[in-house]
């Protein structure tokens, strides 16, 4: 695997992106891999994060594609299998792949799902060929059933946004829709998960600008770009990786036990982003549900109005079970990344990170190291219950043992977060305001935190099960 423990030169110094490309493919023992952790500048700053397939489709809360690349190259070898349970837009996917390793992409939102499978399934030129010439005779508007049109328009989630969809742009929308459906039917899978991947960019573009987008050349314009994206990957690829994308709960990974060599995640935070919200639109079109995601969905905020910190004890039972479900598919002695900034809850600083360290002892995990990393700042994303996320940790741990427990195991789960959450309160008491970026509760607020939390310590066992 890795063999010479060979010293950095960088010690102290700023990484340029070749210095940082070199150093990481150089080999290393395993001790030796662990020390150049210390080396990198993590802040990546004015790196290019956004090559190749990566640009498919925007996607919140990602992360830079230099954070798995570096566990990757130190610690995995061509042919190795690396998984992310939370696989976003796929990062991890797409950097095993494009350095022959095997992925497992996990998501239960299914358009992460289709996302990462589209930037990590080379195809065939012959294939494209036969989309754009279904894509040359497209309708650009669906002028025959207006019927259909009027539908969609009345039955748009009434958000601020729904008014960007008018009904041309939703005749346009449906166009191609029906387009790629025809695709599908003529049994052309890839091509029609591509066309829709592009549909959903082109969605997302029009939320977020607003309006005075030209749907359907945007629409051409993607697919365009993906065609080269994946001919340009095609290049880089040796024997085609085995890349699998699943749609399931972190909670319950449909992965094989012992079988993967390197975990590299970034779960939801809590309290910060709802993935369901941001994608409703585009689930919408492609004919997704949204709410079976939202049911589902870690972190999500939208629930417990009237006693915040239930969410945290929630949050904490959801992400122990999965890593748990982490721990059991991992090969001994392999490590477990996961990427997470702090949030807060009622002015209370909610420092992720520690919470997952002090809980990976119960579960046969070893916390090797915390990286924190400052978030350069065109590559921030913002919440409107934190504010913008300016920094982040990269919390290290090696699988020692076996959990010894499994993942349903509710008493399990509900005793490690009791223990947390009394810890957290403890806290909380000992340093008076420890809020996110300075803003400090009130006294009064500060005693109502506590009885708050208090009250939730006492609801763990129900608010830690599982929603059906
Ligand atoms: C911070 S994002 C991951 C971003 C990813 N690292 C990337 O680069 O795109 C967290 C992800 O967790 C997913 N998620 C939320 N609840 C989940 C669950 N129960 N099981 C699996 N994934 C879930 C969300 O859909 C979201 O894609």
């Amino acid at each position: 695997m890795l063999y010479n423990n060979k010293q950095s030169t960088l010690s102290g110094e700023k990484n340029t992106e070749q210095e940082y490309l070199e150093l990481v493919s150089e080999q290393y023992t395993f001790p030796g891999a662990i020390n150049l952790l210390d080396e990198i500048d993590w802040d990546f700053k004015d790196f290019t994060t956004q090559y190749l397939t990566h640009r498919f489709h925007s996607y919140p809360a990602r992360f830079i594609p230099q954070i798995p690349l570096t566990f990757i190259k130190l610690f995995t070898d061509e042919g190795d299998t690396v998984l992310d349970p939370f696989c976003g837009c796929g990062t991890t996917a797409v950097e095993a792949f494009l350095n022959n390793r095997n992925s497992i992409g996990n998501d239960f939102n299914p358009l992460a799902v289709l996302i990462t499978k589209v930037k990590t399934t080379l195809i065939d030129e012959t294939e494209f060929r036969y989309l754009n010439r279904k894509l040359s005779v497209m309708k650009r508007y669906l002028d025959l059933d207006y019927r259909r049109v009027e539908d969609r328009a009345e039955n748009m989630p009434n958000r601020k946004i729904s008014k960007i969809f008018n009904k041309v742009i939703i005749s346009k929308l449906e166009a191609i829709r029906e387009t790629l459906l025809e695709v599908k039917e003529e049994g052309h899978d890839d091509v029609y998960d591509l066309g829709r991947t592009a549909l959903s960019s082109t969605i997302w573009a029009l939320v977020e600008n607003g309006n005075g987008i030209n749907v359907d050349d945007m629409f051409l314009r993607k697919v365009k770009y993906m065609r080269g994206g994946l001919k340009e990957t095609a290049k880089i690829v040796k024997n085609i990786p085995d890349a699998k994308a699943i749609n399931g709960d972190a909670r319950r990974l449909e992965v094989e036990t012992d079988s993967v060599d390197l975990i590299v995640t970034s779960p939801p935070y809590v309290n910060a982003l709802d993935y369901y919200r941001a994608h409703m639109y585009n689930m919408l079109w492609l004919g997704m549900d949204f709410d079976l995601f939202r049911k589902h969905e870690i972190g999500g905020h939208s629930h417990f109005i009237a006693n915040r910190f239930r969410l945290l004890s929630e949050y904490m039972g959801d992400m122990l079970r999965s890593m748990i479900e982490m721990n059991r598919v991992l090969k001994r002695d392999k490590l477990c990344v996961i990427v997470v900034g702090n949030s807060s809850l009622e002015y209370e600083l909610i420092e992720s990170h520690r919470f997952f360290a002090e809980m990976a002892g119960d579960i046969g995990f070893e916390p090797i190291k915390t990286i924190h990393r400052n978030i350069d700042k065109t590559k921030k994303y913002t919440s409107a219950d934190v504010g913008k996320i300016d920094d982040e940790y990269i919390l290290v741990m090696q699988k020692t043992e076996d959990a010894g427990i499994t993942a349903d195991n509710d008493g399990f789960v509900s005793e490690i977060v009791t223990e947390q959450m009394i810890n957290f309160s403890e806290q909380v008491k000992r340093v008076q305001g420890t809020s996110i970026r300075g803003r400090r509760p009130t006294k009064e607020r500060l005693l109502k935190n506590i009885e708050r939390i208090s009250n939730a310590i006492e609801t763990i066992p129900q608010d830690i099960r599982i929603k059906v």
